[in-house]
């Protein structure tokens, strides 16, 4: 191999290097740099404000750092468009990611499994996607704009999940679910990691990301505060999350 070329094997999934990011002026990352390996799951954590939402963008391309670079098996995609992020198997949950109001819930699903498996691999799909949401199933003749609120993120969920991206990075994945159904959720997560997955979640139930999760990255004003195996995360995120000035 020339030694130029990446080894994409070896390679962490996911590398961000000293990434600075913000908003017009306002400078939201402050050399953030961590790396997540193949089938691991990462929980990004920190209070309000912290920058959790702004690193999950830029790990996939919705914003383009200011300075420092992301890498993906590898390779250089600082500054690369979202698409080609996706196509490299990254997928952001659930935003931008809403539901067709007036189709109903199984055209929902068949539109997008339709586009990725075909006509042939359709009904498979819509199987799979029942079986994660039952609620789904019972539900899947009705017009997905009369869904609950609930309901509507569960049909939005299960055409991410299904996918079974490469790296699913999980913005808030269960805000406004009830709390039975955050717990399939995370059943529903467990399952796909086991499936392959690379996870990077920003979760608000901290418990629930914390029990799933391998490492943990707490994040304070833009900054690392802790990047390390759970195991020893302590307190810090309770000290973090609680003691916001
Ligand atoms: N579109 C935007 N325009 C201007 N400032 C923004 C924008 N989005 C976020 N910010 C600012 O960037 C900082 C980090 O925001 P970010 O959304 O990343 O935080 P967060 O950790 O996800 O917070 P939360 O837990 O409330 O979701 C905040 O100070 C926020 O006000
Ligand atoms: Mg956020």
């Amino acid at each position: 191999m020339a030694a130029a070329e990446p080894d994409s094997a070896a390679a962490p999934l996911l590398e961000l290097r000293g990434v600075e990011a913000g908003y017009g002026p306002f400078r939201a990352l402050f050399g953030v740099s961590f790396a997540l390996a193949r089938g691991r799951v990462l929980a990004l954590l920190g209070s309000n404000g912290a920058g959790k939402t702004t690193v999950a963008r830029v790990c996939s391309g919705l914003i383009v750092p200011t300075a420092g670079s992301v890498w993906l098996d590898g390779t250089d995609f600082t500054g690369r468009p979202a698409h080609e992020y996706a196509c490299a198997g990254v997928v952001h949950a659930p935003e931008g990611r809403s539901v067709f109001a007036t189709l109903t819930v199984e055209e929902n699903l068949a539109l997008t499994f339709g586009r990725s498996r075909g006509r042939a691999g359709t009904g498979a799909a819509l199987e799979e996607a029942y079986a994660m949401f039952p609620r789904l199933g019972e539900r899947r003749r009705q017009v997905a704009g009369t869904l609950s609120g609930g309901e509507q993120r569960m049909l939005a969920l299960a055409r991410v999940l299904v996918e079974k991206p490469r790296l699913l990075v999980a913005d808030e994945l269960s805000l406004g679910l009830a709390p039975i159904v955050v717990d399939d959720v995370y059943r529903i997560l467990a399952t796909i990691r086991d499936a392959g997955t690379t996870l990077l979640i920003v979760e608000q139930h901290v418990h629930h990301a914390l029990g799933i999760a391998d490492d943990a990255i707490v994040l304070a004003h833009g900054e690392i505060a802790f990047d390390g195996p759970v195991s020893e995360l302590g307190d810090l995120h309770e000290r973090v999350l609680g003691g916001d000035p």
